[in-house]
C-alpha cells in the first residue's frame, strides 16, 4: 500500500534525475581515472616482463579471442564431424596428450586422441553447439591454449580426478573425453551460479554411466579443503585457479579497474593454498596440473617456488616439478610460448591468438615411511 513500484524511469523527479545523472557520471569519471591508472601500472609491470616483446603482445592481447571446437565423443559424433569438416579453412586434428607413446592397437589409441577443429585463418567463427540426435551437444568451443593443462594431466581411463575450480566447466568436459565408465570424475565449484551452470554443461556433454551412477559428480566443496577432508585420494588433480585473467579483464572495462600488482600478489596467496590442498588430495605417485590464464609471474612460477619451498621443510609431502613434454608435441608449433623455470606459458601473437594459459606439472612421490610400510609384512 506504502510503496508504489514504478515501472517509469526512477529518476522521474526533477531533483533525482539531475542528482542521479551528476552521481553516475562522477562515479564512471572515478572509473575512468582508476582504470586509466590501472592501465599504467599494468604497462609497466608487464614491459618489464616482456621487454620489447611487450607492445605488440599488448595489441594480441586485446583482439578477440579465437576458438578451436572439441568434439563430444558422447555426442551423435558423425554429425558433430559433419557439421565441423564443412566449414571452409577449419582443419580436423587428432591430438594426443603429451606423455602418449605410439601404440601398435589403433582401438587403443583413437581412444586417446581428442578429435578437434582448428582455425587455419583469422577470424573463423564456429557456428553455435547444437544437440545431436541421441541429446548431447556436438562440439565444446574454447580458446585451444585450454586443451593445455588437460593434455599434461597424464590420464588414462581409469584415473580417479578432481577438477578442483570447474566452472563453467571446459575443461571438466576435455577430462570426461579420456575417461572410461571405470574412472571417476569430481569437479568442484564454490559460486552458486557458477555451479549451476557447470550442472547445465556436465548434463549437456556428458551422459551417466547408469540410473545410479554417474561419471561425474560436482561438489560444492572449497578447494582449502580437500587436502584436510580427502587426503591422498585422487590419482590425477587438476587445479585451474582463479586469476589476474589480464585478457579477459582488459576487454572488460570495470573489472580492469581493479588491477595492480597487489591484486596479483593476494591472488598468489589464494593460489598457494589451494596448491597445498591439491598436493595434499592427490595420492603418491600421482600428478596435479596447475594452471592459470594470467602472465604474471606472481601467480604462476612464483606460486609454485614458494610451494616447492614450503614442501620441502615438510616432511610428509615431497614434490617435484616434471617434464609435461610440451615441448616436443606436435601441437606446440600452433602457441607462441616460453619454457619459464617451473612450466609454460602461452601467450598470444598476431597470428598465434590463443592464450594467455600458464601450466605446470607436479608430481607427488611416496615418502620413505609409506613405501617402507607397503612392504612391511
Ligand atoms: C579459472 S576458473 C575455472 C575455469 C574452468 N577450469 C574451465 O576450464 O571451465 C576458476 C573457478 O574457480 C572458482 N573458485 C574460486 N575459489 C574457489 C575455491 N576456493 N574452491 C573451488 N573453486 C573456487 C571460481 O568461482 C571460478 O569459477
Amino acid at each position: 500500500m506504502f510503496r508504489r513500484i514504478s515501472t517509469q524511469n526512477s529518476f522521474a523527479h526533477p531533483f533525482l534525475a539531475v542528482f542521479g545523472k551528476r552521481y553516475y557520471k562522477k562515479k564512471s569519471w572515478k572509473m575512468q581515472r582508476k582504470k586509466a591508472s590501472s592501465l599504467e601500472n599494468f604497462q609497466t609491470f608487464y614491459a618489464e616482463q616482456f621487454g620489447e616483446d611487450w607492445p605488440s603482445l599488448f595489441e594480441s592481447l586485446k583482439l578477440p579471442t579465437q576458438h578451436c571446437a572439441v568434439v563430444n565423443r558422447f555426442s551423435t559424433h558423425r554429425e558433430a564431424h559433419a557439421k565441423l569438416s564443412s566449414i571452409t579453412a577449419v582443419q580436423r586434428h587428432n591430438i594426443p596428450p603429451f606423455n602418449s607413446t605410439p601404440n601398435e592397437d589403433e582401438d587403443d589409441q583413437n581412444q586417446f586422441q581428442l578429435p578437434c577443429y582448428l582455425p587455419s585463418s583469422e577470424n573463423i567463427r564456429f557456428p553455435k553447439q547444437e544437440k545431436t540426435s541421441n541429446g548431447y551437444f556436438d562440439y565444446y568451443l574454447l580458446d585451444a591454449s585450454s586443451l593445455l593443462p588437460v593434455l599434461a594431466l597424464d590420464l588414462n581411463p581409469e584415473s580417479t580426478v578432481l577438477d578442483m575450480c570447474a566452472a563453467p566447466g571446459g575443461k571438466s568436459v576435455l577430462i570426461s573425453q579420456f575417461l572410461s565408465i571405470n574412472g571417476c570424475l569430481v569437479t568442484s565449484e564454490v559460486v552458486n551460479h557458477r555451479r549451476a551452470n557447470l550442472i547445465q554443461v556436465i548434463k549437456d556433454y556428458i551422459p551417466k554411466i547408469s540410473k545410479t551412477k554417474d561419471l561425474v559428480q560436482v561438489r560444492n566443496l572449497t578447494g582449502y579443503k580437500y587436502g584436510e577432508y580427502e587426503p591422498c585420494t585422487y590419482d590425477r588433480v587438476l587445479l585451474d585457479v582463479p586469476c589476474s585473467s589480464e585478457r579477459h579483464n582488459l576487454q572488460t572495462n570495470f573489472e580492469f579497474s581493479l588491477w595492480s600488482d597487489q591484486h596479483s600478489k593476494a591472488n598468489a596467496n589464494m593460489q598457494r593454498k589451494l596448491l597445498m590442498s591439491a598436493l595434499q588430495t592427490v595420492v603418491p605417485g600421482g600428478i596435479v596440473v596447475y594452471s592459470t590464464c594470467s602472465m604474471s609471474p606472481l601467480e604462476n612460477d612464483g606460486v609454485i617456488d614458494d610451494v616447492l619451498s614450503k614442501c620441502s621443510e615438510d616432511k610428509r609431502l615431497k614434490i617435484e616439478v616434471v617434464n609435461s613434454h610440451f615441448a616436443s608435441h606436435s601441437l606446440a608449433d600452433m602457441f607462441n610460448y616460453r619454457t619459464t623455470r617451473n612450466g609454460v606459458l602461452v601467450f598470444p601473437s598476431k597470428t598465434k591468438n590463443w592464450g594467455p594459459m600458464y601450466f605446470c606439472k607436479l608430481r607427488r612421490f611416496a615418502i620413505e615411511s609409506e613405501v617402507d610400510s607397503q612392504y612391511r609384512i
